[in-house]
Formats: structure tokens, sequence, C-alpha cells
């Protein structure tokens, strides 16, 4: 990739890259920011008035009558009204796509490398490329999974999913997302989360930034439940940070982009559209360390499900499974006693997304690697790992440095075309052929 036409965060549009951001932590709960004090109005969300000539304008992330929990709203004090831009026109959203797709969804496994792109002049919006996904926006169920590679900040482009969240997960560069809500700084490690329908520009701190987006059309993701863990552990709702109120006050030309069903729309601005100068309510962006999560496991015996590593649900059925479970594998220790100690073989009814983010995993694959297994494809330890974890002497183990993203659906994963010329690891299967059968031999039960 050139970094010639690289633009990083060096001016007055976002701030120093050097800036340090500051956040307010929680996530659902109901917050309130101001960049001007004085903004927000005690006891009121429509003043007839609102302080500093601003105006105010709600977002609703779910509908009105929601419960409580789940209810996702919140009031922003802006300059102008979001209502006032240009008529929207369809351009080409590259190869940013969304399900559903042509090819009908493939049990085979798949493995592919670090998505690098060879074009040099892509921001994080041009710069997508959708892998795969299942559902649809229509449905308001599915996910879709992009990978992304931008040379260039967005500056005067900003942009909207109306479709779905998006969990944005980098792999290399550092990168500013300056929503309406204020910034959040992301670096490998982090994960964001951008409401859906919620305004945000890209800019880069580095000279270019590759990684993945997780697009959710389903219920918006929340914290799992603990049940009888209790109620520390896992995530923990300090460890969400939130931005604080940031505005631009700019009149200069920018262009909105609106994700709506399945197409990418624009229309012209003459002025900065992230010009929220206050705001309050549990409808917001927020970010989290996977270093933060404080994971759970086996004291005894055997290997726990994955579900254990989960710090976000989007819930859709208990019984056949959830539209989309982001699970994380992070550093811990492996203690569990005359037990086989990596993920064994298994045959699961929801399929899975694996992103590898860093650490040790085996010869073939590098960080930034991904894997696809859908529903039902059977999968587990190569033949190496297989040997090696039989054989192996169960002191204590600490399985160090690794970041893994694990994302699960109950419904199938479609491949683009894009995926097809998505570099793949060729040999990943190889690694399961020359099992040893053992069944009459020496070391298995003799059948009479
Ligand atoms: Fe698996």
């Amino acid at each position: 990739m050139s970094t010639e036409n690289s633009e990083r965060v060096d001016d007055a549009t976002t701030g120093s890259a050097s800036e340090e951001l500051i956040y307010q932590s929680g996530l659902g709960n109901e917050l309130e920011t101001e960049a001007i004090p004085g903004t927000l109005t005690v006891g009121q969300n429509s003043p007839q008035r609102v302080p500093h000539g601003l105006v105010s304008e709600l977002i609703s992330g779910t509908t009105f009558t929601a419960p409580r929990a789940h209810n996702r709203r919140s009031y922003v004090f802006r300059i102008r009204p979001s209502v006032v831009h240009g008529r929207f026109e369809q351009i080409d959203g590259g190869n940013l796509r969304t399900p559903p797709f042509d090819a009908p969804p493939s049990p085979n496994n798949y493995c592919w490398g670090p998505f690098t792109s060879t074009v040099s002049d892509d921001d994080f919006i041009s710069g997508m490329a959708t892998l795969c996904g299942n559902g649809s926006p229509h449905s308001q169920s599915g996910m879709a999974v992009h990978v992304y590679a931008a040379t260039r900040s967005m500056h005067d482009r900003v942009f909207a999913d109306t479709d779905g969240e998006m969990l944005i997960i980098p792999q290399t560069g550092r990168i500013r997302i300056f929503t309406e809500m204020g910034k959040l700084d992301l670096r490998l490690g982090e994960v964001a989360v951008i409401p859906k329908g919620l305004k945000f520009r890209v800019d880069l701190l580095d000279d270019s930034a590759t990684g993945l987006v997780c697009e959710n059309f389903g219920l918006p993701l929340r914290l799992p439940e603990l049940g009888l863990i209790g109620t520390n552990g896992l995530a923990n709702v300090a460890d969400f940070e939130i931005p604080v109120a940031a505005f631009e006050d700019q009149e200069r030309p920018v262009q909105l982009v609106h994700k709506f069903a399945g197409n990418l729309w624009a229309a012209s601005l003459e002025h900065s559209p992230l010009d929220v100068v206050g705001w309050r309510g549990s409808l917001y962006p927020f970010k989290y360390d996977l270093d933060r999560f404080v994971p759970m496991g086996p004291l005894s015996v055997d290997h726990p499900d994955p579900s254990i590593f989960t710090f976000l649900t989007s819930p859709s059925d208990p019984i056949l499974g959830p539209n989309m479970d982001v699970m994380a594998l992070t550093p811990r220790w492996l203690v569990a006693e005359r037990s086989f100690r990596p993920p064994g073989y298994h045959r699961n009814c929801v399929g899975e997304f694996s992103i590898f983010l860093a650490g040790e995993f085996g010869k073939a694959m590098e960080p930034g690697s991904t894997t696809l297994t859908n529903n039902w494809t059977p999968h587990g330890p190569g033949t190496r790992t297989l040997e090696m974890a039989r054989a192996m002497e169960l002191s204590p183990q600490k399985v160090e440095d690794q970041k893994i993203l694990l994302l699960e659906s109950r419904f199938p994963m479609q491949l683009t075309q894009f995926a097809d010329v998505m570099p793949q690891v060729s040999n990943y299967a190889a690694q399961w052929e020359g099992f040893t059968k053992r069944l009459g031999t020496q070391e298995g039960i003799q059948i009479r």
C-alpha cells in the first residue's frame, strides 16, 4: 500500500493525533455530556429555546415502547437539525455489499489471509469490501462481515449506516472515529460499536489502516446475562468507554453518505453534520479494550463452550441461537487436568466466523487471518495439534498475547464474489490429514 496519499490527523478539523481523549463509562445506562457548559437543560429535553441557540433532536434506536432495559434513545443538542441537507442520490457502493447474496451458503471450511489492498487512495468507506453475510436489513436479522483498508482520512465525508450497527475491529493502524456524540480512538485490541444510523467519520492516526467491520442487522448488541456467574466477570460494565461531547462548527462542503436498505445514498451539505454540542440518553457509540475481559474457565476437567467468552450479544432465539454473539479469546491460564485442552472436535448448530488478531495460531495463519465455519460444518484440532495435546504434560499453561474474536450466528453465511478473490490459505484443510486410527491397536480397545 502506498503512503503517498495518506493523510494523518493533524489539523483543526479533528484535533491532534496526540490529543488524549477522555471517555465516560458504562453500557446501556443513561449518560449526559456537554462540550459547552450550560447546554443541557435540567428537567426537559425540548425547551422552548435551547441554550446557546441550538436545536433539540431525538435519535431513537429502538421502538418508543421498548422495555426500559433495552430502550436506546438519546436527545442531541446541535447547531443545525439533521434534516438540513441536499437530496439523496444513489451512488456506487464498490465492493460493499449487503446480503442476501447470490451464492448458496457453503458447508466447506474457509480460511483467508489478512486483507491488503492494492488501491492507494481509499478512505474507510470506499476501502470496505464484503466477505460474507446472512439475513438482511429488510428482515432486521443477520449480519455481514466486511474488511477495510484505508490510506486517507474521510475529512469531507460523513457516513451513517441505517442498515445496522457497526462493530469496528482494527487490525493495523490506529483510527479516530469522530461521531455525532464525540470521538473514539481505536487500535489493535480494541473494538468499537457505532449505533445504527449514527453519523461518523473515520480519520487515520497512522499512515494506513486495515481491519474488519461486522454489521449487525438484528437486535442491538448488549451485554450478555451472567446467570450463575453472578455480578462480576467477563465484560464488566465499567470497562466500556463512551465519548464525551465534541463538535465541529464548520461551514465547508461535506458529502453525507447513508447506507440504506443495502445501497449507498449521498447528499451534499455545506456544513459539518458533526455539530452536536451536548447530548443525553442511552443510545451512544462505545469502545471496549479486549485486555479488560475477565475470562473464566474450567478449574478441574474438560473444555468450556465458547459462550463463556461472550462479551456482546444480539439475541435471536434462546434455543436455536443468537443473531450474533461476539466472543473474546484473550490471555488466560489453562489448568484442566486429565483433559484434552485445545478446543475439541465439534459440529455446532450455529456457525462461526473467527478473526485472529494477535498471538500464535499455527503455521499457516498470520495476524489478520479469518476463518468461516458454517452451521454443522465439522472442525477441531489439526492432526498435529491432536497428537501434541494427547502427549503433552498437563502442567498449568499460560496462553500469552492471544487476541481472537469469534462471531457466532444461528443463520448460515453466504459468501460474496469478493470472498472468492480474497487470498485464501490454500492448505487450510490439510491440517486434518494424517489422522491415525487407534482402534484395534495396542493403545485402543481390542475387539473380540
Ligand atoms: Fe468451533
